[in-house]
């Protein structure tokens, strides 16, 4: 592959945003000086630091910048110096206008279970069980985006959200989980409410209508509420799983949480603009400015950038193995830590993977790929 040049709008937010981004954008640029790549990063203002700052969570130069990068690297948004702003003010409000204006409709969470952190996972899973599935969250409509009321009627106050798929929303999102899992071992399961919710019955209804395209794939229906237990009881049953926005936001969380932690998992967006890289994490305020947050979901995010957008596939396998690498010889952050393990602060174990990965490259240059 020739090399390439790239620009990243690079949105670090709040938190513990900025560490794991400035892990995720070492790992880049080692990426970068070694493959001869020139990825021009552009840091910008979001979130609730873009509201102390420029007085929006999401100001329009950084709207505009995101419009016109090749793709987007984001870390967190909120944090509880604003959590008493309108939700429509708040730093998550800035994260959610971003995604609907680039109508990323489609995000794509993969949850694996990394050899390495087997013992962490509450599952206690023997060797030969193994978690490897994707799931496809709507992320551009649904209750996030219909209307949100709190009013009063008789000085009882009550509250309204609502959640409303149009056929083509769910559709296209569902075509994307179709294709993925053609591209996997063939297997979707559509999670919904359809005992239940008006708005389910049409996501099955076009699921089922969609399946006759895409003869490769098995599709299954699952109820959320199963999807959930199912999940926890036996989790290598699933391959891709569609969903929602909500439910997908909730399983999403659940599943981190069996391979290990929440800081482990990236997530890509797409649609019609850029695709938008963001580990699934929040930005966890009180480990915040500490060097303790787990970069693993952000440097996942920039493997996964070089792979899904820039059809990077050898620096993406790279950069896992010698995540892994590391992983393998003990090191962690303060989060994943076992008995036995060398305990690292969040830059330091980004240092050890760009370390691993120069190390890996010298000695493929001595001895070739694969020895
Ligand atoms: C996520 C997050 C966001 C969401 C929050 C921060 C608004 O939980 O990306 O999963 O609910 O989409
Ligand atoms: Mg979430």
């Amino acid at each position: 592959m020739s090399p390439l040049h790239k620009t990243i709008a690079v949105l670090p937010g709040d938190g513990i945003g900025p560490e794991v981004i400035r892990a995720a954008t070492s790992i880049l640029e080692t990426c970068a000086a070694e493959f001869g790549h020139h990825f021009d990063l552009i840091e910008l203002p979001f979130g609730g630091t873009a509201i102390d700052g420029c007085g929006a969570p999401l100001p329009s130069e950084t709207l505009e910048a995101c419009r016109s990068a090749a793709a987007i690297l984001l870390g967190a948004a909120g944090g509880p110096r604003w959590d008493d702003l309108p939700l429509s003010q708040r730093p998550e409000a800035g994260l959610l206008a971003l995604r609907k204006a680039l109508e990323l409709y489609a995000n794509l969470r993969p949850i694996d279970l990394r050899e390495a952190l087997r013992g962490i996972s509450p599952l206690r899973l023997e060797r030969t069980r193994k978690i490897h599935l994707e799931i496809v969250r709507e992320l551009a409509g649904g209750i996030y985006f219909g209307p949100h009321r709190l009013e009063a009627e008789n000085g009882a106050e009550f509250a309204v959200d609502t959640e409303r798929y149009t056929t083509g929303e769910i559709e296209r999102v569902t075509r994307v989980a179709f294709e993925r899992a053609a591209s996997r071992s063939g297997r979707l399961t559509s999670v919904d409410k359809a005992n239940v919710l008006a708005s389910s019955v049409l996501w099955r209804k076009t699921a089922t209508r969609l399946a006759s395209d895409y003869p490769g794939v098995s599709l299954q229906h699952m109820y959320v509420d199963n999807a959930a237990m199912q999940l926890t009881l036996a989790p290598e049953q699933f391959d891709v799983i569609v969903t929602s926005n909500l439910f997908g936001d909730i399983l999403s969380d659940a599943a981190a949480a069996l391979v290990g932690s929440i800081g482990l998992v990236p997530s890509m967006s797409c649609g019609f603009g850029p695709p938008l890289f963001e580990p699934i994490h929040g930005s966890a305020p009180s480990l915040a400015g500490k060097d303790v947050a787990c970069p693993i979901g952000a440097i996942l995010c920039a493997s996964m950038m070089l792979r899904e957008a820039f059809g990077l596939a050898i620096e993406a396998e790279w950069i896992e193995a010698a995540l892994d690498s590391v992983l393998d010889q003990g090191y962690r952050t303060a989060d994943l830590a076992e008995p036995g393990c060398q305990a690292v602060g969040c830059a330091g174990f980004a240092r050890l993977v760009c370390g691993e990965m120069l190390a890996s490259l010298e000695h493929q240059e001595r001895y070739g790929w694969g020895v």
